[in-house]
């Protein structure tokens, strides 16, 4: 069930954080591509190592979760902007203060939005972390929206139709992550 509370009336409403069950921890809502289930720390690093992210790159993290990819861009790879957008409240929340906290707010953004229904053509890097199904349905707009040269970075899933250019990929991180890159011509 999306949501049980008696004040749902809205198709495009999102449950408050003092409204939260058990679906919407797991982002169980109907535009979701996929649940949480957080990258480990190693396996972003080795992302963003494989997208080789420089100061001149807008890193856009599609389904942000904790915002670890976004924050780890900018603060360790110093990327020069990094964007997510979470459709999950309870992340916003705690994004938006770490941003404060960690005086960000020029170079980090967060959105409480749909990503399928947000503008993604600056990104010069895109990290998802979906579901094979979830990577299709988003490949059409990876295709018309971002620019020639923008790399997409993939945790474990694959984009089907598309060369993966991570040579690492058939020697999985130890923990058995794979890692998919992909360059837009
Ligand atoms: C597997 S988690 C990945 C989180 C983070 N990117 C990471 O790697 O740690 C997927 C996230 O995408 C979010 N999500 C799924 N579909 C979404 C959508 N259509 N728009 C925005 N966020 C979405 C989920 O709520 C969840 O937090």
């Amino acid at each position: 069930m999306y949501i049980n509370n008696k004040k749902k009336k809205k198709d495009n409403y999102y449950p408050r954080l003092n409204e939260w069950n058990d679906d919407t921890i797991w982002g169980d809502q109907p535009e979701s591509l996929a649940p949480y289930v957080p990258t480990p720390q190693p396996v972003v690093l080795e992302m963003l190592s494989v997208a080789e992210i420089s100061s001149k790159d807008i890193v856009y993290d599609l389904g942000c979760g904790d915002g670890r990819v976004i924050f780890s861009a900018v603060e360790l790879f110093n990327a020069k902007k990094a964007v997510g957008f979470e459709i999950n409240p309870y992340w916003i929340t705690s994004i938006e203060k770490k941003i404060i906290d960690k005086k960000l707010i020029n170079r980090v953004f967060v959105y409480r939005k749909n990503f399928m229904e947000a503008d993604i053509s600056e990104a010069s890097v895109v990290t998802i972390y979906l579901t094979t199904n979830g990577n299709m349905k988003l490949k059409p707009k990876l295709e018309s929206e971002l620019k020639p040269g923008s790399r997409i970075v993939s945790h474990d899933f694959p984009i089907h139709g598309w060369d993966n250019l991570n040579q690492k990929e058939k020697k999985p991180l130890g923990s058995g992550h794979k890692i998919f890159l992909y360059k837009i011509s």
